[in-house]
């Protein structure tokens, strides 16, 4: 049966050994309850469930109410200290600077070596070029500078710019006269924490650019990726192809359908920026992109910075503010194609002052207003179409845990500065859009809106309207729309009447719903119980009952619709109650916001784990699941041994 000198003992173990290993890459994956298409038909119809709600109407939260004020204070000043760089680079070139030449015994020579990509999580070094005076960048944005003076004392950093790349501009067509695209984001703020953390920006934003701000602006998921999946793709993560890192044949999300891949065949050069690239929106949970997904991409920066840091302050890369390194790489970008022929699309999202503190971002109100003010004095938002947002409000912070701060998670600050060539050009579309300020609007109509800027820019036309969930700003969004029509869960929608149980504690429907949210949890940690303890109950903190209007169940019929909303009116016959439950759980404290579903036609309580908020940190609880799944960080508290 075997060739001679193979003993079958070693074939049978080889054939087990790759068996152990296929298995093990299987359970490696994790469980999931149903595959995509099962949770979207789950959503879809926990989403049908609520539509008798009526017209959304948010709430007008004040941002100085008491309750949060309590919370806000300022923190220390970013101090990056007093050695400064020895080089700086302005656009292309680096320069070593002049002063510190005339500081160091007159003379310094550096190496620079390009810092060349390598996948999203590595990258090499090319050739050294010696300088002494300046240095081109060419084939890579970042370079990693070491410099030696007259005087014996050394230095390095990374040097960061917009190189000159000739196959940029020759691989774009020209697309001359088309506004430029610039989105820039901070994780995590709120509208009314912007103006109570930014003040400056704010006044400035809205009084001197004329801002329009979009007060009806609601999530539609939790955390980062559930916002810029949707707002740069118009999707959600369950509807794109499968992409999360510890499946076994997922793909890199250079799948997914990025609004700059259609900026780009029109024309545009693009770019992402986004610092913490061990959390990346693309490649923490996801597997990140295979190829370079724009002309300028921040990434590599931030990983080739990881051995500079250990010699720099908090907050800070050599002698600069790592906020500021954003915002200059941001603005040399627009400088950079100012004048080509080249319109630019970028986006820029900073995370690291805003996602695990709600005062620190204070601290750069200056800085950005001096940012804005610097974009707009050398006439580089004269053609752009500036986007200032965040993705949601805080999810974690003490804060967190009062109403306001729930809904205030929901609703983040979301905005448009149109240049006076927009306005005056596309007149009509742009008083639409300021009519639509008050109204419910999600990530989906903020895609919907980007898609159609380009498309009234190339043909003169509005892009026909592909989802219903999804509407273009540029057209008139009907105050009478709830939720449900944009495709918010109940879970997520700030403009519900929720009514407060009082009998929390003794209520069946309430331990029914609470046995519903724990069981939800421990069946999704279930794979790893020697790992992720068991959690139970420690208390209910609150409870409510979301009251249904019954005068408002057929008014859903007019609207267009498509796929997803056809039958709607069909299903309006009430089968389903919604609660809220708030509870905290044993050994984690754990504190959870969850909203179950309760079908009476089956008698069952139904709790998807997306509809489960972790309102409290997790911090080193979840220690042991970081890197395998962290798709259970907000579940899982490791027991003692792992
Ligand atoms: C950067 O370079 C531009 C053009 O080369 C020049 O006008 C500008 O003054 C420089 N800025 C600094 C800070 O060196
Ligand atoms: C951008 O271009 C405009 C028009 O050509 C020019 O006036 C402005 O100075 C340029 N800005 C920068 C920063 O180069
Ligand atoms: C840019 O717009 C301002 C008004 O906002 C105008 O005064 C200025 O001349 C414009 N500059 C260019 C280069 O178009
Ligand atoms: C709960 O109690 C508050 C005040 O005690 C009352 O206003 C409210 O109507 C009660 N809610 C229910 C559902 O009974």
């Amino acid at each position: 049966m075997f060739p001679k000198g193979v003993k079958r003992r070693n074939v049978i173990l080889v054939f087990a050994i790759i068996a152990v290993y296929f298995l093990v890459n299987f359970i490696h994956q994790g469980r999931d309850v149903g595959d995509s298409k099962e949770k979207i038909i789950l959503i879809e119809e926990s989403i049908r469930s609520f539509t008798n709600q009526g017209r959304c109407k948010i709430p007008n939260i004040p941002y100085d109410s008491p309750d949060m004020m309590k919370f806000i204070k300022d923190e220390e000043p970013i101090n990056c200290g007093n050695d400064e760089d020895w080089v700086h680079c302005n656009v292309s070139f680096c320069i070593i600077k002049k002063r510190i030449v005339d500081k160091k015994g007159g003379f310094i020579s550096c190496e620079f070596q390009d810092i060349m990509r390598n996948g999203d999580n590595s990258f090499q070094y090319g050739n050294a070029v010696r300088s002494t005076n300046k240095y081109m960048l060419q084939n890579s944005d970042f370079v990693r500078i070491k410099c030696k003076a007259a005087d014996g004392s050394k230095w390095s950093g990374t040097g960061i710019g917009i190189r000159k790349d000739v196959e940029i501009i020759k691989r774009h067509k020209v697309a001359d006269g088309l506004m430029n695209v610039l989105i820039f984001g901070f994780d995590s703020i709120s509208r009314n924490s912007f103006i109570r953390k930014l003040p400056k920006a704010y006044h400035y934003l809205t009084n001197e650019l004329n801002a329009d701000v979009l007060k009806g602006f609601n999530i539609v998921g939790d955390g980062t990726p559930q916002a810029l999946i949707p707002l740069l793709t118009g999707y959600t993560e369950l509807e794109l192809p499968e992409a999360r890192k510890r499946k076994f044949s997922s793909n890199y999300v250079d799948v997914y359908p990025f609004i700059w891949k259609k900026y780009q065949s029109a024309g545009y050069v693009t770019a992402f920026n986004e610092d913490q690239p061990k959390i990346g929106t693309f490649s923490y949970r996801l597997k990140g992109f295979n190829q370079t997904p724009t002309d300028h991409y921040q990434r590599l920066y931030y990983l080739a910075i990881e051995s500079d840091l250990y010699k720099s302050k908090k907050y800070c890369v050599g002698s600069r503010p790592k906020h500021q390194v954003m915002f200059d790489y941001t603005y040399d970008f627009l400088q950079r194609y100012n004048n080509t022929k080249n319109p630019t699309f970028a986006f820029s999202f900073h995370a690291e002052l805003s996602h695990d503190s709600i005062n620190l971002v204070g601290v750069i109100d200056d800085d950005l207003t001096n940012w804005l003010k610097k974009l707009h004095s050398s006439f580089l938002l004269n053609n752009t179409l500036m986007i200032f947002m965040s993705d949601h409000g805080n999810r974690f912070m003490e804060t967190r845990n009062t109403l306001h701060g729930k809904l205030e998670e929901r609703l983040p600050f979301f905005s448009f500065i149109f240049p006076e060539t927009f306005k005056s050009k596309y007149y009509a579309q742009y008083k639409i859009f300021q009519s639509n300020l008050q109204n419910l609007v999600t990530p989906f109509d903020a895609h919907e809106t980007l898609e159609d800027f380009l498309h009234l820019q190339l043909y003169n036309r509005h892009k026909a309207q592909e989802h219903a969930r999804a509407l273009s700003l540029f057209k008139k969004i009907p105050k009478d729309r709830t939720c449900a029509d944009a495709y918010i869960e109940a879970h997520w929608c700030s403009c519900l009447s929720w009514s407060s149980l009082n009998d929390t504690k003794s209520s069946e429907e309430i331990l029914r719903a609470t046995n519903a949210v724990l069981d939800t949890i421990n069946k999704f940690t279930q794979d790893y119980r020697k790992i992720c303890m068991k959690l139970t109950l420690k208390e209910v903190v609150w409870s409510a009952k979301l009251i249904p209007q019954k005068s408002l169940l057929n008014f859903k019929s007019n609207l267009d619709t498509d796929g997803f909303l056809a039958d709607l009116t069909a299903n309006t016959k009430v089968t389903n109650e919604m609660y809220q439950v708030k509870i905290i759980t044993n050994p984690s404290e754990a504190i959870y916001e969850s909203t179950v579903l309760y079908d009476f036609t089956n008698n069952v309580f139904r709790v998807k784990i997306s509809d489960i908020s972790r309102t409290n940190k997790y911090g080193d609880q979840a220690r042991c699941i970081m890197d395998e799944n962290p798709e259970l960080r907000k579940f899982c508290y490791c027991s003692e041994n792992y």
